[in-house]
């Protein structure tokens, strides 16, 4: 008998493996899961099948992966190595059975899961938006160890495989059938049969061309050179050793992490044990930390209304309309309804790579110049100009409008909730919902509580459909994201005042492990807002008495960063012109980053975001903060600054 693994024969006699791990909503690849996949195989030896199908009980996907949790639990090296050994030898074992064997992928196959499905001789995917295949075990600094840098190679050729486990980034059904990680792409109401008729076949499996052979063989030295490059662009190894050790794995090692000796860099004791990989596992449960909010709240918006349609509120629109809402997008005019549509149009066409279904979701993201959405709408969305009395005359003239269980959410960035509420009749139902630009890209939205806390849980669970990671925060100048930035920025302009280089000073920032430096962030953002936040920030603080001198002279100059070709670099095609650099001065990181770190510091102290914790997912996620670092307080926790 097993708990989370079903085994039938059909009338053609194909065994059917379905997962299903009992008390958990996804499947994950935990030890039980393991032991009884090697259980079931057992009893196959004794009764063999025509073929072995594996699929998924569960309607969210495939397999995640791993069991992280267990992760967490790993405490000697001896530990890693039997958590490596584990799936090594029961997914070889998988892919020298002699009978055929097909992973059916419908939804996610992630990690484990991926590799479990490389093991098979067959992979048929269902063709739909949830399916999505990755080897994303670089993200939480370790390695596909359970057959993936052996065999994903061999099936998609070298420079294909490596690019998706050095990056993490999953594929579609449909580019997983193009690139040969699956020998069919079917949609689900045939996917039963053209799973039986594949394992019927016995067709041998595809093979990779010559020349891909030869360099996922004797020519691996070409493709390395290549990889390596590219990754050094991306991430130095001190700061994340994985990428590192997947090349040295793949190109030396014949993909078998089991068959580095312990004292190399790339071994199992090195990477399950660096601090890198323990952060980077923090990161992840925050970010599950961060799903689970909204959790509790019924509330389901079905049509959302977005007023002002500019930089921000055409964006928003255009993303809940992505997510399967309908949407209302009002502003003063047509003409300022129109670019927001058109660039909407775009994206989903860039989203969904698909012409029609990108018309299908641009049906349902409706200009609305005259506010007839307001009295439809479950979450109107205010995104005006950063104006108080602008605010409160549309507040005021919509709020008799609405419906009596609507959400009323402004995306205010720096003014205050509570003011902004006070025109309101029914102040309880305001509520913050600040996206950060660009909204397509950035994964955290900030929700600021006003004075009703299910209101503010209901605006979670909202984020939480638009697939973002909502973090509660309390109604003070800048939340935690842009009052932790501010100071930061703050300190890289004041380097600048004092005759150091911008290309200088970005460096040093992006080389702590920043997505980008300060002052080209200051640029990207418009340094007239740039210099507003800051007095705003700055009257609430009483520090940073006077701006930047040089950030002054820019905006007086009418010279606002890259929108006008030109701020603390010159803008070619939206691209900065940085001159060559020579060494960065010793020290300059951490002058930039103390001020951030203190920030978070005084905010956790003063309650403006729930704990320690949620300030590290925030920032992270809201800034893209140097995620081997674990968070700003980690960071300082761990007494590395
Ligand atoms: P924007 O200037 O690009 O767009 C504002 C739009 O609102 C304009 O198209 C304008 O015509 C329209 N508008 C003004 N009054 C209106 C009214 N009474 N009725 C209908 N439409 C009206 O401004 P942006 O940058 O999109 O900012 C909007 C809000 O989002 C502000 O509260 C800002 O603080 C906030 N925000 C801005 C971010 C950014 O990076 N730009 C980031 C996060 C929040």
């Amino acid at each position: 008998m097993m708990k989370h693994w079903k085994l039938e024969f059909d009338t053609d006699g194909i065994a059917w493996a379905t997962l299903d791990q009992q008390g958990s909503s996804t499947n994950t690849l935990s030890l039980e899961v393991m032991n009884e996949l090697a259980q079931l195989l057992d009893e196959l030896d004794g009764n063999q099948p025509e073929g072995l199908v594996f699929s998924s009980g569960k309607s969210a996907g495939f397999i995640a992966g791993a069991d992280i949790e267990e992760f967490t639990r790993i405490d000697s090296p001896a530990a890693a190595h039997a958590l490596v050994q584990r799936g090594w030898d029961a997914y070889n074992r998988i892919a020298s059975l002699s009978y055929p064997t097909l992973a059916l992928i419908r939804g996610h196959c992630m990690g484990g899961g991926l590799e479990l499905a490389l093991a098979c001789r067959y992979r048929i995917v269902v063709d739909e938006p949830g399916t999505r295949l990755a080897l994303p075990e670089v993200m939480l600094g370790i390695v596909p160890a359970w057959g993936g840098m052996l065999r994903l190679p061999q099936k998609v050729g070298a420079a294909a495989a490596l690019d998706m486990m050095l990056t993490g980034k999953s594929i579609d059904a449909k580019r997983a059938k193009r690139m040969n990680l699956a020998d069919e792409c079917v949609p689900p109401r045939v996917m039963k049969n053209a799973a039986r008729m594949l394992v019927v076949s016995r067709q041998a499996p595809r093979e990779l061309s010559l020349w891909q052979k030869l360099l996922n063989g004797p020519l691996k030295g070409m493709v390395l050179a290549q990889a390596k490059k590219q990754v050094a662009k991306r991430a130095r190894p001190e700061h994340y050793p994985a990428p590192y050790a997947i090349l040295d794995i793949w190109a030396h090692f014949a993909g078998n992490a089991l068959a580095v000796p312990a004292d190399k860099p790339s071994s199992l004791d090195a990477i399950f044990f660096s601090q890198t990989t323990k952060n980077l596992i923090r990161v992840f449960f925050l970010q599950e930390r961060l799903k689970s909010l909204g959790k509790d709240s019924s509330f389901l918006a079905h049509h959302v209304h977005v007023i002002g349609a500019g930089v921000m509120g055409g964006d928003i629109a255009a993303w809940c309309a992505l997510r399967g809402m309908t949407v209302t997008l009002q502003d003063q005019t047509m003409e300022r309804i129109a670019p927001a549509i058109a660039r909407a149009a775009k994206l989903f066409e860039r989203r969904l790579r698909d012409k029609k279904a990108a018309r299908l979701v641009l049906d349902r993201l409706i200009p609305d110049p005259y506010g007839y959405g307001v009295a439809k709408a479950d979450v109107v969305i205010e995104a005006i100009f950063e104006n108080l009395e602008a605010k409160h005359s549309l507040f005021a003239a919509i709020e008799a409008q609405l419906k009596a269980t609507a959400i009323l959410a402004s995306n205010t960035s720096s003014l205050k909730l509570a003011d902004i509420a006070a025109v309101l009749k029914n102040p309880e139902r305001l509520v913050g919902i600040h996206f950060f630009n660009p909204v397509a890209m950035m994964p955290l939205v900030e929700v600021v509580a006003g004075r009703d806390p299910a209101v503010a849980a209901a605006a979670a669970a909202f984020v939480r459909r638009l697939d973002k990671l909502p973090l509660p925060v309390r109604d003070e100048p800048g939340f935690l994201v842009n009052a932790v930035l501010a100071p930061y920025m703050h300190e890289a302009m004041r380097a600048v005042d004092e005759g150091v280089s911008a290309e200088t000073v970005d460096a040093a920032a992006v080389a702590f492990g920043m997505p980008m430096g300060p002052l080209e962030l200051a640029d990207t953002v418009g340094l007239d807002v740039a210099l507003a936040a800051g007095k705003q920030l700055a009257a609430g603080s009483g520090q940073y008495a006077s701006p930047p001198k040089k950030l002054s002279e820019l905006v007086a100059v009418g010279n606002l960063g890259k929108k006008t070709g030109r701020g603390f670099y010159a803008y070619v095609d939206g691209k900065p012109q940085k001159v060559a650099l020579g060494a960065i001065p010793e020290g300059l990181a951490e002058r930039l980053l103390q001020p951030l770190l203190a920030a978070t510091q005084r905010l956790v102290d003063r309650g403006v975001v729930g704990d320690a914790d949620l300030a590290d997912a925030g920032v992270i996620f809201g800034t893209g903060f140097a995620p081997y670092t674990g968070g700003p307080m980690n960071y300082l926790k761990q007494g590395r600054l």
